[in-house]
C-alpha cells in the first residue's frame, strides 16, 4: 500500500511531533503481535490485525518537496533546509496525469506478505496522524514471486520485470543512497519516484508475442535478453543479426540502458496494480505503480522518462496517470525518531 497525505498540522512542531508518533507506531507495527496487547490494554489499536505475524512488513517514509515550500511560501521555516535533490518533477509528453493521484507533503510505501497487515499499519498511521495528516491519495498492489529460483517477478505485461537492478553495495553507493552532495541529514537516504501506469492491456495483448518480445528487448517466458537463453545472461546491445540490431532501436531496454543513458541507473521496486473497473471506458483498471530509487532523479528519472516518453516503443501501451516524487531519509538511528535530524 502506498499513501500520500497532505500535512494539516499548522507549526513545525506539530510536523515534528507527527514524525515521532509515526516512528513509534512503525516500530510497534514491524515487531508484530503488539496488536493483541493494545486490544487487550484498551488502547487504540483498531484490531484487524489481531493474531497475525508482521508478515514481513517494512515502512518507507518520504517528505515531498510541498513540505519546504507551497506556492512560494515557507510553510514550516524549512525551505532553507530542503534536500538539495527535491524538486517537482516536470511535465512529460504523453503525461495522462490525475492531479487527484499525484503530490502530497508526506508518503508511506507499506510492505508486507499479507495485504491484511498492510492495511492495519496504513490505517494505524492514518489514526496516529489525524491530527496532522489528511490523507491524499493511496494505491494498493501486489507482485508475484516464485517459490524457486531467483527469477524476477512478471508485470501485467507477462513479463520477468526488475532483472537490471543495482545490487551490489558499490553500486547502490554509486546510485541509489545520497552521499556528501546533499544535505548532511539525507546522507544515507535516497529519493523515490512513484509514477501510477496503466497499461492498455487490450492493444498489448493483441500484439503478437514475437512483437511483444521486440517492444521490450527480452524474451517472454525466460526473461532473457533477445537471442540470448536465461534471464541473467548478458544483454549485448551491439549483437546483429542479418546487420539488423538482434535488440531493435526503440525496444525499452535498450533505450533504458545506462550504455545509452550516460551511466545512469535506477532502482526499480515497482508493484503491479489493479483497481476494478474505469467507469470511463469499461476497462479494467490495471498497470504498475512505478517506483524507482535514486540519489538524484534530476539527473536520473528525469532525462531517462523523457527519453523513454519521446522514443520508446512501449509508450503507446501506456498511460501515466500518475506522479510523485518524495525524500526518503535514512532510517532512525536507536533512539531517534524518523527525520529528527531534519530539525537539529
Ligand atoms: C508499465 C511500464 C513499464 C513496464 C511494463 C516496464 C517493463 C520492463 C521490463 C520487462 C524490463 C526488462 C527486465 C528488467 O531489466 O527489469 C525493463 C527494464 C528497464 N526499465 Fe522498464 N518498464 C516500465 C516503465 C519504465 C520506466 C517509466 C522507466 C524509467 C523511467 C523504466 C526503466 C527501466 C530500466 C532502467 C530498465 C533496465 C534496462 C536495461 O539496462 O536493460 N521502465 N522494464
Amino acid at each position: 500500500v502506498f499513501a500520500a497525505f497532505d500535512l494539516t498540522a499548522g507549526t513545525a512542531a506539530g510536523l515534528r511531533g507527527l514524525l515521532a508518533a509515526w516512528s513509534s507506531a512503525a516500530d510497534r507495527l514491524m515487531a508484530g503481535n503488539r496488536s493483541a496487547r493494545d486490544v487487550a490494554e484498551g488502547r487504540r489499536d483498531t484490531g484487524e490485525a489481531h493474531d497475525l505475524p508482521p508478515a514481513r512488513l517494512t515502512l518507507t517514509f518520504g517528505l515531498g518537496s510541498t513540505l519546504f515550500e507551497r506556492d512560494g511560501a515557507d510553510r514550516y521555516g524549512l525551505r532553507a533546509r530542503r534536500p538539495v535533490a527535491l524538486r517537482p518533477l516536470p511535465p512529460f509528453p504523453g503525461d495522462a496525469l490525475d492531479p487527484r493521484r499525484c503530490d502530497g507533503d508526506l508518503a508511506v510505501q507499506v510492505c508486507a506478505d499479507d495485504a491484511q497487515v498492510a492495511f492495519h499499519a496504513l490505517h494505524t498511521l492514518v489514526r496516529v496522524g489525524d491530527r496532522a495528516v489528511a490523507a491524499r491519495w493511496a494505491q494498493t498492489g501486489f507482485l508475484s514471486r516464485r517459490a524457486e529460483g531467483a527469477a524476477s517477478p512478471r508485470d501485467l505485461f507477462g513479463f520477468r520485470d526488475g532483472t537490471l537492478n543495482p545490487r551490489s553495495p558499490q553500486s547502490l553507493d554509486a546510485h541509489v543512497w545520497v552521499g556528501t552532495g546533499d544535505r548532511t541529514w539525507m546522507r544515507g537516504g535516497t529519493y523515490l519516484v512513484a509514477r501510477r501506469i496503466r497499461v492498455r492491456l487490450d492493444s498489448w495483448h493483441a500484439t503478437p508475442v514475437e512483437q511483444q518480445e521486440r517492444v521490450i528487448g527480452r524474451h517472454k517466458v525466460s526473461g532473457a535478453p533477445l537471442g540470448e537463453r536465461s534471464e541473467y545472461d548478458l544483454r549485448r546491445l551491439d549483437a546483429r543479426r542479418d546487420g539488423e540490431p538482434v535488440i531493435p532501436a526503440d525496444a525499452h531496454v535498450r533505450l533504458a540502458a545506462p550504455e545509452t543513458n550516460q551511466g545512469v541507473r535506477l532502482l526499480r521496486r515497482g508493484y503491479n496494480y489493479f483497481d476494478g473497473v474505469d467507469p470511463a471506458d469499461g476497462r479494467l483498471d490495471a498497470g504498475l505503480l512505478f517506483l524507482s530509487f535514486q540519489q538524484d532523479p534530476r539527473r536520473q528519472f528525469v532525462p531517462l522518462q523523457r527519453r523513454l516518453a519521446e522514443s520508446d516503443a512501449l509508450s503507446q501501451h501506456l498511460a501515466h496517470t500518475g506522479s510523485a516524487v518524495f525524500a526518503i531519509p535514512p532510517a532512525p538511528a536507536p533512539g531517534e525518531f524518523l527525520g529528527q535530524r531534519l530539525f537539529d
